[in-house]
């Protein structure tokens, strides 16, 4: 029997079952750089509190370079007494180093360096989703532009309920992708703190300087209670959350494009790189691309209600039941990742089409509110402009006419004050240019609000630093 690392008390090897739910080393493997990097933090602590001298920090350190190569490389595979990342790395650390090894774990416990190096691996996390938000919001302003002038039919209930342009859809989940961007910078802001040093859950024996783990890892601040330290998980249920906001957008968004791309529709024509034929039948060009984002949406929800299930009865304070977060954040990391990189390909390469869309607002009567309204100007109490536009809207239908089609004297019948100017007003262009409210669908407002957000994608240019950590190694 190979003894474990914390063997010392036992006299009967861990039962074969329990050693597959208890070991972690196939969820946690992603965090072998990061664990390293603590690991590093961590020596520097124990050289500066004279608990480790030069020679063991020296080889310390290129042992855990050397370590960090192999791992970049692939070229490690774990054996079945290393029943987690850190474990795993502890022992090749001791077998390359000797004695030396067998000091790093002074003076800390795997409590404070699981969460500690999470959260690095987290941060970086941020960093590339915000770069991926940046690019994705940058397709639907560029898209926006392009279709400025495209008209199409804006819907509630999944009816036509008034017109509006397309770049005013476009604009709609490019300011809630902005959003998503803003509170994952106040997410990682939130996460920004260093839990080395806590120990297992009251502090460390040795004199380890918390400040000095903070600023060698780059973290913005220390997190303060040992205990709170150890036992936190909030930064994975925010994550979790924030690629929960970003996903149930895509999805819904995927969910229009699946709508529109059906035969009753034809408004958009995905590219063939994002949909698939079927096994059968072989006219078929089915959107999967949106369809499986539609789907991972839903995955994403319930990893974070089972982040919540996990934490919500422990006590205080570390428990294992809290190794289950690995599963969930790094399924999350990679759902995030492909969907995020996706998704403004789909935007890029699918073919709109204005002339659908437009055919759309045909016979809709989605130019009614706006008639109601004209006529109010015209100094009609509302109740009464909506009934009568309620009238026109019958009569046109009736007669399979436009508004704007039907005859000006038999208008002036339902009420005097229509004239010429009224009847025309209600082409389905105008009732665009009719509103005048801040950020409506009006041309002029739409293209402030690309302009707003032009301005604030070149403003986070600089942002992009945030989360951005050496990815090398710091070597002495
Ligand atoms: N693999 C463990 C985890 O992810 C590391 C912490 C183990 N701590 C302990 N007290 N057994 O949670």
């Amino acid at each position: 029997m190979k003894k474990t690392m914390w063997g010392g008390r036992f006299k009967e090897a861990q039962h074969d079952y329990f050693k597959t739910i208890n070991d972690s080393i196939e969820d946690d493997k992603f965090l072998a750089i990061w664990d390293i990097k603590t690991s590093l933090a961590h020596a520097k602590c124990l050289l500066e509190a004279e608990i480790i001298d030069q020679g063991a920090y020296q080889s310390i350190v290129a042992g855990l370079n050397e370590i960090a190569v192999q791992f970049a490389t692939n070229s490690l595979q774990p054996q079945s007494c290393d029943e987690d990342i850190h474990m795993w790395i502890e022992r090749l650390l001791t077998e390359k180093i000797g004695t030396a090894g067998k000091k790093l774990h002074t003076g800390r416990s795997r409590n404070d360096q699981v969460a500690t190096t999470i959260k690095l691996w987290l941060k970086d996390a941020y960093d590339e989703h915000l770069k991926q938000l940046k690019l994705l919001i940058e397709a639907l302003v560029k898209l926006s532009k392009e279709q400025i002038d495209t008209l199409m039919p804006g819907c509630t209930h999944l009816q036509i309920a008034q017109p509006i342009s397309f770049a005013f859809y476009l604009t709609a989940y490019a300011y809630k992708l902005k959003r998503d961007y803003q509170k994952g910078c106040d997410l990682f802001a939130h996460l920004d703190t260093c839990p080395l040093g806590s120990g297992a859950l009251a502090g460390s024996n040795y004199p380890l300087s918390r400040e000095l783990s903070q600023s060698e890892l780059g973290f913005a601040k220390i997190c303060y209670h040992a205990m709170d330290a150890i036992s936190d998980r909030d930064y994975i249920a925010d994550y979790l959350y924030f690629g929960n906001l970003i996903v149930t957008h895509l999805s819904q968004m995927s969910e229009d494009f699946i709508i529109w791309q059906s035969p009753n529709y034809k408004y958009i024509t995905l590219s063939d790189a994002f949909t698939s034929g079927s096994s059968l039948m072989p006219q078929k060009k089915n959107p999967d691309a949106l369809e499986l984002i539609r789907g991972k949406a839903a995955v994403m929800n319930s990893r974070l209600n089972g982040m919540f299930g996990i934490v919500k009865g422990l006590p205080m304070s570390y428990n294992k039941d809290l190794q289950e977060d690995k599963r969930l954040v790094y399924s999350a990391y990679q759902d995030l990742t492909s969907i995020l990189a996706i998704m403004p390909h789909i935007i890029e390469t699918t073919s709109y089409h204005a002339d659908a869309m437009k055919a759309a607002l045909k016979h809709s009567y989605s130019n009614a509110t706006s008639l109601a309204d004209t006529l109010v100007m015209k100094g009609v109490p509302f109740r009464e402009a909506h009934h009568i536009a309620g009238q026109l809207v019958a009569k046109a239908i009736e007669e399979g006419k436009e508004l704007y089609e039907l005859d000006l004297a038999e208008l002036k019948i339902y009420c005097p004050s229509i004239d010429e100017q009224i009847r025309q007003s209600t082409q389905y262009y105008k009732t665009i240019e009719n509103k005048k409210t801040l950020g409506s669908t009006n041309k002029k407002d739409v293209l402030f609000m690309i302009a707003d957000l032009a301005k604030w994608l070149k403003s986070i240019e600089k942002d992009h630093m945030i989360g951005a950590q050496d990815k090398k190694l710091k070597t002495v």
